[in-house]
């Protein structure tokens, strides 16, 4: 394979991690409805069958090309608007009006799951894997509300480092903490960075904190197939979680959508405190987007100096150049031989950090 086709996947705006992505958001849906999606560069028809199930299709008839989005739910079948071929929950054609029987054809498929009130599609080939989630709440029912969507012009991956980027969070956030991240591998698509400092004496703000912490101040970050991000903060007593999922547009830009999650709370007094949980969860979530907005117009993002500091993003940048991936528009597999390649060509330069030399 000729060197010029090997292309890691950080920061390409050609492929993309094989995983789950979101699509649009549950209430969205209607039962008996279909809306068109683009996904990754290609076109779908999402619809939710009267069964309440979710199915994502892609978007153009076998027939003539006509969009789906345009037809008609049946049952847990479309119909494509056009000339009424009509296509099961299989994606199969099962009945065109104008023939006695219906031709071998059928539209591809894709695996769908509803979580967090978002719609998610399985972009790849192989079977599903895990939903995103947040790794403290796994096994505990949740309640949640959608943030803010948003586009930013500069890729995915780039966008999430921000939260991992260690240094950023005095410069930009004028946090007086020296945070150092600890790595911990959930699989192979998800990795965490979790806080491991309480702070130093010398500032007013720690002394004020660390009460609140009896070791040290939690805030992890784990990533999903490096486009969902799942933030943990808040004193020993109170977490707060934001997801942020991210989907790589046109030019690879990125277009995404906070997700504000808490655990669930019962009772009426439970709901109550819920709302307000989560509407303070939206308030740390801006907080913290707001400062960096400016930089994530320009940035041309090129890590050629890394510190110290950086070594999270270096890991980050490995672990995702590490998994499978999918071309933008065609999803087709990346090939395998691409990927050994990547993995010998980038290695050995990201995973060790080197202290460099300044030269006057
Ligand atoms: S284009 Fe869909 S039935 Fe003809
Ligand atoms: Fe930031």
């Amino acid at each position: 394979m000729a060197s010029t086709n090997i292309q890691p996947n950080f920061n390409n705006s050609t492929q993309f991690i094989a995983g789950w992505y979101w699509a649009l958001p549950s209430k969205k849906l209607k039962v008996g409805k279909v809306k068109p999606v683009t996904l990754l560069g290609r076109n779908l028809a999402i619809y939710r069958g009267f069964n309440g199930e979710v199915k994502a299709v892609d978007a153009y008839c076998p027939h003539m090309g006509a969009h789906l989005a345009e037809g008609k739910v049946e049952g847990d079948s479309i119909r494509c608007f056009f000339h009424n071929w009509k296509y099961d929950a299989t994606g199969k054609c099962v009945d065109i009006p104008s023939l006695e029987k219906p031709l071998p054809v059928c539209i591809k498929t894709w695996e769908t799951a509803e979580k967090y009130g978002m719609i998610w599609v399985w972009v790849g080939e192989n079977k599903p894997e895990q939903l995103p989630f947040i790794p403290e709440l796994e096994q505990v029912e949740c309640d949640y509300m959608l943030g803010t969507k948003f586009i930013k012009n500069c890729h995915p991956n780039v966008l999430l480092i921000n939260a991992i980027d260690a240094h950023h969070f005095n410069t930009v956030h004028n946090l007086p903490l020296e945070i150092v991240f600890d790595t911990q591998t959930l699989n192979n698509h998800a990795i965490t960075f979790s806080n491991t400092t309480r702070g130093g004496n010398d500032s007013w703000f720690i002394r004020l904190i660390q009460p609140l912490y009896k070791k040290e101040v939690t805030y992890s970050m784990c990533y999903w197939y490096g486009s969902t991000g799942t933030v943990t903060l808040g004193p020993d007593f109170l977490h707060f979680y934001i997801i942020f999922t991210l989907r790589m547009i046109e030019g690879g830009k990125t277009e995404g959508q906070t997700i504000l999650i808490t655990p669930k709370r019962h009772g009426i007094f439970g709901k109550l405190i819920n709302l307000i949980l989560l509407w303070l969860t939206q308030r740390v979530g801006n907080y913290f987007a707001k400062g960096d907005t400016q930089v994530f117009e320009t940035i041309k993002f090129n890590l050629q100096t890394p510190t110290k500091a950086d070594q999270s993003i270096l890991q980050f940048i490995h672990h995702v150049n590490q998994q499978k991936s999918l071309k933008w528009e065609t999803w087709q597999t990346v090939d395998d031989i691409n990927s050994k390649n990547i993995q010998t060509q980038f290695q050995p330069n990201l995973l060790e950090y080197k202290e460099h030399e300044f030269k006057v």
